[in-house]
């Protein structure tokens, strides 16, 4: 018997775009010089696999995660793929938020990417710079043509709230917050009002940072799809409307296993049984942060 292949799970962006609901972390990628060959190896790897989006940041490894992306992008565009079928999240610092200082930030990621324009351009968290500020700068970089879309990061309801009554504030494409089955806190309001806004929610963190991806309470439900912990709860997110997951993974065995986890279908015995182990909330909680 052949099995059924499901269709892959997608999230809209407010201006039409779908993209896949799945896509790679890159955090604590071009930190040591003596891992980059491997690091290296393994984004390659990943866009061989069919992976398009990539999330990363100047922040991570100083600019080093970049540049190995910005490599393994040149080398897959090399082999034919093309531009427009990657989708590349970068972000910039808080203290690179202001409208002039955003500019030079934006050029140099774009130099460690080897790309002329990034995809969707985040604001890694809030910081001390006004939101009207921030969202000049990123319209400035759009009329510039080096970003396509731009959105926040560690955004809490308020915060969003805020930047929406901000001039320019609603053409915010994304807020990418920690959420994963052991911090739900989101559900409560962050979750249901981005997807009133037709704002899909990045998931960082999907694994709690390696916590989930052996916990003995997804083992259950894992057996019964014959599929792993973590595989589990990546597919418990990878369900959700307007919800994508950025799961970092360093080897092909990861890879292989998270892009498999596409094809988990959890039941509704499943579920009730995840939310029996990993509560959803009952109140307002103040936005996880890692
Ligand atoms: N905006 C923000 O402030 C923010 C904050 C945190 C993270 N992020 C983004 O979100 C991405 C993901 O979050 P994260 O890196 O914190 O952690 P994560 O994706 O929750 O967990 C990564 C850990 O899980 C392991 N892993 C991955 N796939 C696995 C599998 N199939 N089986 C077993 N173990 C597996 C990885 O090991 P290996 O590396 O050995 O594969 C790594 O140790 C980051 O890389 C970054 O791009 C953004």
């Amino acid at each position: 018997m052949v099995a059924r292949v499901q269709p892959l799970p997608e999230v809209g962006f407010p201006n039409g775009e779908q993209r896949p609901a799945l896509g790679l972390g890159t955090w604590r990628f071009g930190e040591a010089a003596d891992r980059r060959a491997e690091e290296l190896a393994s984004l390659r790897q990943a866009l061989e696999m069919g992976w398009r989006v990539i999330d990363t940041a100047e922040m991570y490894g100083d600019g080093g995660a970049e540049t190995l992306t910005g490599q393994a992008l040149a080398d897959a565009q090399r082999a034919g793929v093309p531009r427009g079928e990657f989708f590349v999240v970068s972000k910039a610092l808080p203290e690179h938020a202001g409208a002039h200082a955003l500019q030079a930030a934006c050029e140099a990621s774009l130099r460690r990417l080897q790309l002329d324009s990034i995809d969707l351009y985040l604001l890694h968290w809030r910081g001390g710079v006004p939101l009207a500020e921030t969202v000049r700068g990123f319209e400035q970089l759009q009329r510039r043509g080096l970003i396509r879309m731009w959105g926040v990061s560690n955004f809490d309801l308020d915060d969003m709230c805020e930047l929406g009554a901000a001039p320019g504030g609603k053409a915010c494409a994304t807020n990418q917050v920690y959420y994963s089955l052991s911090q739900r806190g989101v559900e409560h309001d962050l979750l249901p009002w981005q997807r009133v806004q037709q704002m899909p929610l990045m998931a960082y963190s999907p694994f709690d940072q390696g916590e989930l991806v052996d916990h003995p309470r997804l083992r259950p439900v894992a057996e019964r799809h014959r599929a792993t912990p973590a595989q589990v709860a990546l597919a418990w997110l990878l369900r959700q409307r307007g919800v994508m997951a950025i799961p970092k993974a360093g080897n092909a065995l990861h890879l292989r296993h998270n892009w498999a986890a596409q094809q988990v279908r959890l039941t509704a015995e499943d579920l009730a049984e995840l939310d029996h182990h990993f509560a959803p909330p009952t109140e307002r909680q103040p936005l996880a942060v890692r």
